[in-house]
């Protein structure tokens, strides 16, 4: 009998935001009446494609509780880690018991709240019947230098430069495996970088350029735009 594949979506949301040098982490600053958090989080619950959605959140965090958000039966609540692979890997242990080897996981960002159903149906859609899964990207539209000390040394060939977005879609096996193979390694700044590691190519799937991450205190009137065009 052939398993037909859960969707379940991991949401890192550990992290400090030291860039935005604001008085809490930025998941929890204000866009349009609601914290980054609740935006990106209410963006994959409307979606009602997830049999639920595992969150990483510091342990010390004192703002996740007075949110409504994380009692919802769809959400859990997972300790974060150190790095942002380790509070993936966390919110995955979460649903250990629940998910199977071969569901799909699809791991969002929670600093990007301006995530479109649009966009994950795309994800979804396009690599549903694929062996290993991928990743939203966006290509570079600005010609791109490799730089040493202030000074550049070469330029890249933009045709096969992408900017890797969230969400990135895997089974739950597998990126749970490659996640462990990987604890503590600089290089895996995101899920596919896991994958590629273990020989693996993630196909990537043309995003939208709304789907930010706020990282600086300029991204949070740029997502207010974009959320409210969206609307
Ligand atoms: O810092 P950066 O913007 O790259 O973080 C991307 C996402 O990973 C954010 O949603 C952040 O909360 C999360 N993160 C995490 N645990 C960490 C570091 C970052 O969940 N230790």
């Amino acid at each position: 009998m052939t398993h037909t594949p859960s969707y379940w979506a991991v949401v890192p949301a550990a992290g400090v935001g030291k860039r935005m040098q604001a008085d809490r982490p930025k998941q929890y600053l204000e866009l349009v009446g609601k914290t980054v958090l609740e935006h990106t989080l209410s963006r994959l619950l409307q979606t009602k494609v997830f049999s639920a959605v595992s969150v990483a959140i510091s342990v010390e965090d004192p703002y996740w509780p007075e949110l409504a958000v994380s009692k919802n039966e769809c959400v859990l609540t997972a300790p974060g880690g150190k790095e942002r692979a380790d509070s993936v890997l966390s919110a995955l242990q979460a649903i250990s018991g629940r998910a199977s080897e071969q569901d799909w996981v699809l791991v969002h960002d929670a600093a990007r709240p301006c995530i479109t159903a649009a966009d994950i149906r795309l994800l979804i859609d396009s690599l549903q019947d694929d062996e290993v899964g991928g990743i939203l990207a966006l290509s570079s539209h600005d010609t791109l230098k490799s730089v040493e000390g202030g000074s550049i040394v070469g330029t890249l060939d933009r045709a096969h430069i992408w900017r890797a977005l969230t969400p990135q879609m895997f089974r739950y096996g597998r990126l749970k495996q490659a996640l462990e193979a990987s604890v503590g390694n600089p290089a895996v700044t995101d899920e596919a970088s896991a994958l590629e590691l273990f020989g693996m190519r993630p196909k990537i799937v043309e995003g939208r350029p709304d789907n930010i991450k706020i990282t600086r205190p300029e991204d949070l009137p740029l997502a207010q735009f974009y959320l409210e065009q969206q609307q």
